[in-house]
């Protein structure tokens, strides 16, 4: 791997190599196999782009019977005054009475998640919980609960394995923290 990488108009450098990555899937995997060995077919829930290699490395190590689904939050211009309206695009069937893994890339101040799991909840599932790969317990500023978090980090900017900087680096599979 490099030591360091070029980003746009920023520098990265190494901070969590593939190795230590795939440990903390596997234990937060391991959480969840136990939590959940007795629920029927639970749904996990990815939200894009950002999730989409924790998912998938995620999944490979759960042992109960799944199904998965990927939505997006997508902003557009509302026509009212308030601006800015966020909606949940990607859920096609119900999932009333569905036990529902939520899995995101990273909760920063929880502003997306808390909005994603306010969307859900209004679908009537059984449950829900959230799985994130990293939290900033430095910046989070929500009430609601995060369960399952495989690693948690300072208030710093990190890219890959998924996360980006302006859509660069999600493609690397260990994770780089921004210098100044
Ligand atoms: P929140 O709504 O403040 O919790 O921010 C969550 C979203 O901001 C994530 O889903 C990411 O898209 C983005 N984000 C927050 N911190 C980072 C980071 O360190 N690297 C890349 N993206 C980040
Ligand atoms: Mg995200």
């Amino acid at each position: 791997m490099k030591e360091i990488i070029q980003l746009h108009d920023k520098k990265f450098r190494i901070m969590i190599p593939a190795e230590k990555i795939d440990e903390a899937v596997s234990a937060v995997a391991q959480r969840i196999n136990q939590d959940y060995a007795d629920k029927e077919t639970p749904l996990f829930v990815g939200v894009l782009n950002g999730s989409f290699m924790f998912m998938s490395d995620l999944i490979k190590k759960i042992e109960f019977n799944n199904e998965l689904s990927f939505v997006k939050l997508s902003s557009y211009e509302g026509t009212s005054s308030t601006g800015q309206v966020k909606s949940l695009i990607g859920l096609n069937n119900s999932i009333e009475g569905r036990h529902i893994i939520v899995v995101e890339d990273i909760v920063d101040t929880g502003e997306s998640i808390e909005h994603m799991v306010r969307d859900l909840e209004a679908r009537k599932p059984a449950s829900i919980d959230v799985c994130t790969l990293f939290f900033k317990p430095g910046s989070y500023r929500k009430q609601l609960p995060i369960r399952y978090r495989a690693m948690e980090i300072g208030n710093e900017f990190i890219v890959g394995y998924g996360l980006d900087y302006d859509q660069l680096g999600r493609s690397l599979k260990d994770i780089y923290v921004v210098t100044e």
